[in-house]
């Protein structure tokens, strides 16, 4: 399970806002560094959510996909979002599992995607302090995929730089909030680190611009449970953080200034959201 979100109870609106951004970019990575068919290809999406990228993959071609989460209640609407796919047996396995293992044998995927996920894991040690992030459980999920991974095959990783979060308006708001979501996210060195300690090549890097939220711009969006619960940032705040964001934002609504200041803190159109690896 995630170290700070219930996605057993966030599972209930998570699909109000989130869209599959760069679902496009992961397909044709696929097509290009994979010698096979799309219809052929296998992969295994971990930590899937609801299955929002596996279903817009699905929609592009790939023919076989393992979903798999931690959460039951994730699964649960994936299979109901899935369920054609379930019975074509486009979708090969569901499996409830909590990373870093991953039940598969050695060589079964030709991908391995871990989109939005690998901050959930525990950046941290037993016995060392909150300091000290050798992101361990990342290492190890990482070095997991190289072993159910073909020879051949590529890992796709969906991630979050510091940049990437800060470029987001509502990040921008109380930074002892996002001081701590950062914290859950190891940088670009160290993914390329834990890659050259697992044996794999990192040979593209990108960041994508946009969202990740319908509803991103919804500046009302902060004071809805609803709203919240589609992005884990806010599962770090205390109920004081989170009364300090509303009466900001009150603040800056009262004095008609909240549309200009979001016009300029927001930068996800133009500096980015999301990172992404491939690898080999
Ligand atoms: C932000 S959601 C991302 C879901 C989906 N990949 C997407 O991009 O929409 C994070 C997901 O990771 C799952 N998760 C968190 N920790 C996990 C772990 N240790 N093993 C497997 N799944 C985990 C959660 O249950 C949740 O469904």
């Amino acid at each position: 399970m995630s170290v700070f979100e219930d996605y057993n109870t966030t599972c209930a609106s998570y699909d109000n806002q989130r869209q599959p951004l760069g679902a496009d970019i992961v397909v044709e990575m696929l097509r290009l560094n994979i010698k096979k068919q799309l219809k052929d290809v296998h992969i295994l999406d971990a930590g899937c959510g609801t299955g929002n990228y596996s279903k817009a993959l699905i929609e592009y071609g790939v023919g076989k996909v393992t979903l798999m989460d931690a959460s039951s209640g994730m699964l649960e609407q994936t299979k109901k979002k899935l369920v054609n796919a379930i019975e074509n047996n486009i979708v090969t396995d569901v499996v409830q599992n909590k990373l870093p293992k991953i039940p598969f044998g050695n060589g079964t995927f030709d991908a391995v995607l871990f989109s939005l996920v690998l901050h959930h894991l525990n950046p941290r040690s037993d016995g060392l302090n909150d300091e000290e992030r050798p992101f361990k459980e990342l290492e190890q999920t990482i070095a997991e995929a190289r072993r159910v991974l073909r020879n051949d095959g590529v890992l796709i990783i969906i991630a979050q730089s510091e940049d990437d979060i800060r470029n987001n308006w509502y990040c921008q708001i109380n930074n002892d909030i996002t001081k701590k979501f950062v914290t859950k996210f190891a940088s670009c060195k160290q993914y390329q680190d834990i890659f050259d300690r697992t044996g794999f090549q990192c040979i593209q890097k990108l960041r994508l611009l946009g969202t990740i939220l319908d509803d991103h711009l919804n500046l009302d969006g902060p004071f809805q449970k609803a709203w919240r619960e589609c992005d884990s940032y806010w599962a770090c705040a205390t109920d004081e953080e989170l009364n300090d964001v509303m009466q900001t934002l009150k603040s800056l609504k009262n004095k008609g200034e909240l549309d200009d200041w979001v016009i300029e803190h927001d930068k996800v159109n133009s500096h980015g959201i999301l990172t992404m690896f491939l690898c080999k």
